[in-house]
């Protein structure tokens, strides 16, 4: 699958999609690609300031209104993700996507050196909240006719590499997870699961690992948006269980 699809103009109305990372990088252009094809978006991030920021903007496109819903998934208890989960439920009653973009890197380390606090942080950022976030936001996504859920993987999640540490620990992990998750509800046949690597992006994320690059050299992360849309859409049919790379 390539960044080569041209989606309708109302590809996604009334879909309702959570976007996680939604206040940056390629979250952000995920959450203002959707709401501009007609998706109700739930912006979920760490930073309240950005998240309005985007809020903004995508009222500024003239997109749905869009819902803020901050939760640090560093240190969040489950109750916040239920809690998260009730709130949507009681606004929207269904969701027709999840799109989890939310992760950290930290910083680049050996096995022989990487600290055990960073190491439980980056697996509690990148791995168990996209896990509790998912199970808690299976009803809402078995209560729509068809419903798509989308990790965000990295190449270094299928090929492991010196010093990425816990973050390509966390990628490896969502790729499994994106398989049993995908295998469970096959049977089901209404929500599909899929993994993207979105490959090099101009981002923080990116800066924090290579600072000497020149980002002009990079892809912008709009770039990627429609991959995620194609997934999200109905055009996404028949996609299941895959582990997709847009390198
Ligand atoms: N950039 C690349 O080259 C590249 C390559 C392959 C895969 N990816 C993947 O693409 C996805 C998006 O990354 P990106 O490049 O767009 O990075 P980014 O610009 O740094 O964005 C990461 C997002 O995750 C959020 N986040 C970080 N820690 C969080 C926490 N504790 N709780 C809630 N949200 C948190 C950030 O929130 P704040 O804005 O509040 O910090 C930010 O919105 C990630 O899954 C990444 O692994 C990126």
């Amino acid at each position: 699958m390539s960044n080569d699809y041209t989606p309708p103009r109302d590809l996604l109305k009334d879909h309702r999609i959570l976007v996680t990372g939604a206040g940056d990088g390629l979250g952000r252009a995920v959450a203002r690609a959707a709401a501009a094809h007609g998706a109700t978006v739930i912006l979920v991030g760490r930073t309240p300031a950005k998240l309005e920021q985007v809020y903004d903007q995508i009222e500024a496109d003239g997109s749905p209104q869009p819902a803020i819903l901050p939760l640090n998934f560093d240190g969040a208890a489950e109750q916040e993700y239920q809690e998260l989960a009730g709130i949507i439920d009681r606004e929207f009653g269904s969701l027709q996507g999840l799109v989890h973009c939310a992760a950290q890197l930290k910083l680049l380390s050996r096995i022989d050196d990487y600290d055990l606090e960073t190491w439980n942080k980056i697996l509690q950022v990148n791995l168990t909240a996209p896990f509790i976030l998912t199970q808690a936001c299976l009803p809402l996504l078995r209560a729509s006719d068809q419903a798509s859920v989308i990790f965000t993987s990295d190449a270094l999640g299928r090929i492991g590499k010196a010093y990425w540490g816990a973050y390509a620990v966390a990628k490896f992990g969502i790729e499994g997870l994106m398989q049993v998750l995908a295998d469970e509800l096959e049977s089901e046949g209404k929500i599909r699961v899929n993994a993207i690597d979105p490959g090099p992006l101009r981002t923080k994320l990116r800066n924090t690992a290579y600072p000497g690059e020149d980002p002009g050299l990079l892809s912008a992360p709009e770039s990627t948006a429609p991959a995620y849309l194609r997934l999200l859409g109905g055009d996404g049919k028949g996609i299941h269980g895959q582990s997709i790379s847009l390198r």
